[in-house]
């Protein structure tokens, strides 16, 4: 594949470069954008952690993990040792300038023999307790001067709650332009979840019907098997609700729900973004139990498998309270939208993994068929899979063939696999390749993230003010805890998952 868009040289130094993230996540990506071509001739990967490695003993490393969990499997050999040279490697502590002025030294190295100056990449792949540390230092020894070409990445979660984001908004604000600032979101770069825009924006025939009118709600489902795995100790400071409601699932309803962009330009989409986010309606702290429902699972079976309860995982504690389950109702006060709930749910050991945003139209005005052909009638849907299928599935009635006037429903199917050929890229691997660029677009703007924190603060008090007296109150390899049906069939509807299995032409369920 031949680039489109030239990348001028670039370092990205990564800062928790012996962590999870960069072993499983960001040198895999960065090593197909090599096998694609994007990775510039003049290129740097400087790994920064508090390890003792060598050059070498990182490289195997990070081969490691590139062979365990890039999308193309194990590197090749060639491959592999043509692309090692950019990597290299340097012991640091988070808190000394040392750390900092060595990885300077380093960038004006590049600099002067490459004879051009060179993007410098800051990538935090830390716990969220270093982000300020490192920030500042990054700030103070003059690493972020250079406006064009300095860029500092944040990962998720970015603040705990308002008063956190605001804080270290405040804080990068100080030492960077919002212009150098990537708040990373992943669920922003998956291909599925950025085609939402090109099958609003781009085609004419929806649109008309994207309202109030004719949608009469919308579902949002993240629903996962995997239950906290190592991870307790960040997730007893979480749960559901931070971990993926603030960010992925109010970021896929802001996809669903803005008003369509001038232009692709970055802000002009983040605007109309955040104008969703705005108009959310507010949640009264007495109503918060009517609007949002919270679970935590206990042991159970999963494909066979008994699974421990969120209680028993390592670094959990034995009368946590924290949520591994949240279900909200939204409603959004624009005129597109008055009146028209979106559901979110999401939870982890649930009964399987699947992302799918479900637009349910409303019902035909008028019945023209007699009551006895229309019994298994449905109103139109439409489907959009994020993953693990990646889809869209249109629902709409149909005759069945036969002397009979029978109507049921059938879906119209656009599968990924069927329609393109040739791998997809990981989240990680766009998103990088747009921080390269300097293309913000997929990357979340200081006032974003406070908006998303704005309206779940009211929950998020909610919660803490008040255990939950029932946790845990799902069974692993369950669908959630019940009161997440009532949440949803109080308004007459149920919720809708619908995967999209390769080659599947059958009407669903
Ligand atoms: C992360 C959350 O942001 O997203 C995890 O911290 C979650 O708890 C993960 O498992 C889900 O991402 P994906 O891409 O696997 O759907």
């Amino acid at each position: 594949m031949e680039p489109t868009v030239k990348i001028g040289p670039t370092v990205i130094v990564i800062f928790g470069a012996g962590g999870d993230l960069t072993w499983r996540k960001l040198m895999p990506a960065i090593y197909n954008l090599y096998l694609d071509n994007w990775i510039p001739e003049h290129f740097a990967v400087l790994g920064v952690a508090h390890n003792d490695m060598t050059d070498n003993e990182f490289r195997k490393h990070i081969n490691e993990g590139v062979d365990k969990f890039s999308r193309r499997g194990k590197s090749k050999k060639d491959d592999w040792k043509s692309f090692e040279k950019y990597i290299t490697y340097k012991k640091g502590d988070f808190g000394d300038t040392t750390t900092y002025k060595t990885v300077k030294k380093q960038i004006d190295q590049f600099e002067k023999s490459w004879g051009t100056p060179v993007n410098r990449v800051f990538y935090m792949a830390v716990p969220p307790s270093f982000f300020e540390e490192i920030a500042t230092m990054i700030g103070k020894n003059g690493l972020s001067e250079n406006k064009k070409f300095s860029r500092i990445i944040v990962e998720k979660p970015f603040g705990h709650d308002l008063e956190s984001a605001k804080h270290l908004n405040n804080l990068l604000h100080g030492l960077f332009d919002e212009s150098q600032i990537y708040r990373l979101d992943h669920y922003l770069g998956k291909e599925t979840v950025q085609n939402i825009l090109a099958f609003r924006f781009a085609n004419a025939m929806f649109e008309p019907i994207w309202n109030r009118n004719y949608i009469d709600h919308v579902q949002i489902t993240v629903s996962e098997q995997l239950g906290v795995e190592l991870r307790g100790n960040y997730y007893e400071t979480a749960g559901a609700l931070r971990d993926m409601i603030q960010n992925h699932l109010l970021q896929l309803m802001c996809l669903i729900a803005m008003e369509a962009p001038v232009s692709f330009d970055a802000d002009e989409v983040r605007n109309k973004k955040v104008d969703v986010l705005n108009a959310l309606r507010k949640f009264k702290p007495e109503d918060v139990h009517k609007t949002a429902v919270r679970g935590q699972y206990q042991d159970g079976w999963i494909e066979g498998k008994k699974v421990i309860g969120y209680r028993q995982e390592p670094d959990v504690d034995r009368s946590s309270n924290i949520e591994t389950f949240a279900a909200v109702k939204f409603y959004i006060d624009n005129w597109r939208w008055q009146g028209v709930p979106f559901y979110v749910r999401t939870g982890k050991r649930l009964n399987e993994t699947i992302s799918v945003i479900t637009i349910q139209f409303r019902p035909v005005p008028h019945h023209s068929f007699p009551v006895e052909t229309t019994e298994n009638w449905q109103p139109n849907r439409l489907i959009l899979n994020i993953q693990p299928y990646m889809g869209i599935r249109l629902r709409f009635q149909a005759k069945q063939p036969g002397l009979k006037m029978l109507l049921n429903p059938v879906d119209m199917l656009f599968n990924y696999s069927d329609a393109y050929s040739g791998g997809t890229p990981e989240a990680y691997e766009t998103l990088l390749l747009d921080i390269f660029r300097g293309d913000a677009t997929l990357f979340m703007r200081a006032d974003q993230v406070e908006a998303a924190w704005t309206i779940l603060m009211p929950v998020i008090d909610a919660w803490k003010a008040n255990s939950s007296p029932n946790f845990p109150n799902y069974d692993a390899g369950s669908q959630g805890p019940e009161d997440a049906e009532a949440l949803i069939a109080r308004d007459g509807h149920n919720w809708i998952v619908v995967p999209l299995e390769k080659n599947d032409h059958e009407p669903t369920k």
